[in-house]
């Protein structure tokens, strides 16, 4: 898929250099479209490098007027050749002149010919970002339904302290995803999806964990959150940047997890529990380090609350959706959890297999339903994945209610 992107000019242009990397990464054809103040911040060759493919930075370039008569117009071309538009960092000026329709340089041009999705990431001044202005600028394109990522608040260039920052290019990637996949099955729905491993603590400084990355359920919050549902990602300790549009509740414990979801779960409709939840912890950590002797220690673990079967015994007709992470008898103790927790679906996968489960892009699951149907998935990505779950997830829902 062709994305065209669109850089402005402020400090933050250099940032959109990582993105078009990102953006390859995850399969885009990336075209670039540069202000002539963008140009200022960064060299259009930086661009051109990257992306293996010709820049645009104006209007009318260095061509003749017969030359520019006898070609194609540019701007009309660029805007059939791509599918979607992302333009970062989007300045205050260009989000005014996209909101109020003036095309004075190519890429506000490009805009007003563009029919495809728009994603916007703005990055500017904190007190250019609160002006009414921009406020009202920004709702105008909210309005005609483009996605608008960020900004992120932080330490700015300028000085300042506050909104304003440009949002890490891995969260523009996940909305210009979301734009390509122009799904929208889970619209009105809301998600809570459980991510990560937890962390029970022994003491200040040691605690307990696993190797859960976080990957399999971000994915999945990607996914739903790209087909349209709200998406409430209660996350244990990961190195993962939330996706773009998730709202996420960030947790340590099993017991945080727990309370996080069962505040959650009135609001939701599908929950997910891709979390590897600690199944025992300690139920007084001492306030102090535990001093080491030459004498052998034991530490007594009572176990943590079982967060699915909870929300199994509350969840009315919600869909609730599991996971099994199995090192053997992968399938029968899938349906056992299924049966014991009153899940409506469990996606079981082997950890010990080489390559996928914990920490890897990769996965390979098999769907365990509650109709008795049994789905294995060939390997994939974790992204790829999600999709299909969530897919399944679906189709299991209306045969659950057709059958009432
Ligand atoms: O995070 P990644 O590196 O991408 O790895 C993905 C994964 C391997 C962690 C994921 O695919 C996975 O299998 N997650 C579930 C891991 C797990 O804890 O499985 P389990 O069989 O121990 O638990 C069964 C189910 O009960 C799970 O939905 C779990 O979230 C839930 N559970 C477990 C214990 C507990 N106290 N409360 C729970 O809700």
């Amino acid at each position: 898929m062709n994305v065209v992107l669109g850089v402005g000019g402020g400090i933050a242009a250099y940032k959109a250099a990582e993105l078009t990397r990102a953006l390859m990464r995850e399969g885009f054809t990336v075209s670039t479209v540069m202000t002539s103040a963008a140009c200022e911040f960064i060299t259009p060759l930086t661009f051109a490098a990257l992306s293996g493919r010709k820049v645009i930075t104006d209007l009318f370039g260095n061509r003749s007027a017969d030359e520019i008569l006898s070609s194609s117009v540019e701007h009309i071309e660029v805007a059939q050749q791509n599918q979607i538009l992302v333009v970062a960092p989007a300045t205050a000026d260009l989000i005014g002149k996209f909101a109020n329709g003036l095309a004075d340089d190519f890429l506000s041009t490009l805009y007003l010919a563009f029919q495809g999705p728009v994603v916007i990431a703005p990055a500017m001044n904190t007190n250019m970002w609160q002006h009414p202005a921009v406020v009202e600028n920004l709702a105008v394109l909210a309005g005609r339904g483009h996605r608008i990522v960020g900004p992120d608040a932080g330490a700015l260039a300028c000085g300042t302290v506050g909104p304003g920052r440009l949002v890490d290019p891995e969260q523009i990637v996940s909305a210009v995803v979301a734009a390509s996949i122009g799904k929208t099955d889970l619209s009105g729905e809301t998600l809570v999806v459980t991510a990560g491993p937890t962390q029970e603590p022994i003491d200040p400084v040691r605690y307990i964990t696993n190797r859960s990355s976080g990957k399999m359920g971000y994915a999945i919050a990607e996914a739903a959150a790209a087909r349209g549902a709200r998406v409430v990602l209660i996350s244990g300790p990961v190195q993962l940047k939330p996706p773009a549009g998730v709202e996420l509740v960030a947790v340590r414990t099993a017991y945080q997890m727990r309370d996080a979801v069962m505040e959650h779960l009135p609001e939701a409709t599908i929950i997910v529990k891709s979390a590897a939840v600690a199944d025992y912890h300690i139920a007084s950590v001492p306030d102090k380090k535990i001093k080491k002797t030459a004498a052998r220690m034991s530490i007594d673990l009572d176990p943590t609350p079982d967060i699915l079967a909870e929300v199994g015994s509350k969840k009315g007709d919600r869909l609730l959706i599991g996971f099994a992470a199995e090192t053997n008898d992968m399938v029968p103790e899938a349906r056992r959890k299924m049966q014991t927790k009153r899940a409506d679906m469990i996606v079981g996968n082997f950890v010990n297999a080489a390559g996928t489960g914990f920490d890897s892009d990769v996965n390979e699951v098999t769907l365990v339903m509650s109709t008795g149907d049994t789905v294995p998935l060939e390997r994939a990505t974790k992204k790829e994945l999600a999709h299909k779950i969530l897919d399944h997830a679906l189709r299991l829902r209306l045969a659950l209610h057709n059958a009432v």
